[in-house]
């Protein structure tokens, strides 16, 4: 997916502010030398840095780690795939936020990030947890499903498991599973109404792929439609996500 950096910063700079709670997780330590896995456009490594460590940033787009670079030029950032990537210098912790529902090889990030760590170092992340976007995902079967382009529901291209099927991932892949947590976190978008249009143009293009542009819009006005009464709350339209929160420990 190519992603547009300068719309990712403009609206939908949730994405970096959400994060910011999952940084108290990590209790980042003056002098600890952390990884941001899926730094997007670098602004919560900045803040990691900010809080006295050495912190490299990685991900898979060019384009956000172009804009990073030009943001921060004084942090190091490279492209690499989260699912296979190496360093030679170990990590006290690896941080993710909002990135593990890109990835199906669950088991190469695990591992990745294991061979990464100093024994007893931090993974620490949030990402899509089971049931993520249920109602944007059921709207836009319904729609998809009236207008005659599938039979019965999408096929979700985000990976979105349960806490128990992350754990249990995390637990094989010889990490101790310190916390977990699962939670209903309602997002409020950007533009009122059109916000539902943006959601989608931004992350979810991929679910459109055969529409012609001239029916587009038609399509995402009717999945607004029919998401009026659940996720419009006092004249605020907000994105239905259920997040993972997790800390893991390599186990010596
Ligand atoms: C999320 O951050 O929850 C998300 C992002 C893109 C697609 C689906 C979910």
């Amino acid at each position: 997916m190519k992603w547009n950096a300068e719309l990712y910063d403009n609206k939908h700079a949730f994405v970096s502010q959400y994060g910011e709670s999952v940084l108290e997780l990590l209790d980042v330590k003056p002098g600890e030398r952390i990884l941001d896995l899926g730094c997007g456009t670098g602004d919560l490594a900045k803040q990691i840095q900010e809080h006295g460590a050495e912190v490299i940033g990685i991900d898979a787009s060019p384009e956000m780690i172009a804009k990073a670079k030009a943001k921060f030029p004084e942090l190091d950032f490279s492209v690499a795939n989260a699912a296979s990537f190496s360093f030679d210098e170990p990590f006290d912790a690896v941080f993710t936020n909002a990135v593990l529902h890109w990835i199906h090889d669950a088991d190469g990030v695990i591992k990745s990030v294991y061979n990464a760590l100093k024994p007893g170092g931090r993974f620490v992340g949030e990402f899509g947890g089971k049931g993520n976007n249920q109602l944007m995902l059921a709207a836009a079967s319904t729609v998809l499903r009236n207008h005659g382009y599938i039979k019965g529901d999408i096929t979700i291209p985000w990976y979105f498991p349960s806490t128990a099927d992350y754990a249990t991932k995390l637990e094989a892949g010889g990490f101790r599973v310190t916390f977990t947590l699962h939670f209903d976190r309602p997002t409020l978008l950007q533009d009122g109404r059109e916000g539902i249009a943006k959601w989608f143009n931004m992350f979810g293009s991929a679910l459109f792929q055969q529409i012609p542009a001239t029916e587009l819009q038609q399509i995402l006005n009717e999945i607004t439609d029919l998401l009026q009464p659940t996720n419009e709350i006092d004249g605020q339209w907000y994105a239905d996500y259920k997040r993972l929160r997790f800390v893991a420990v390599k186990e010596i």
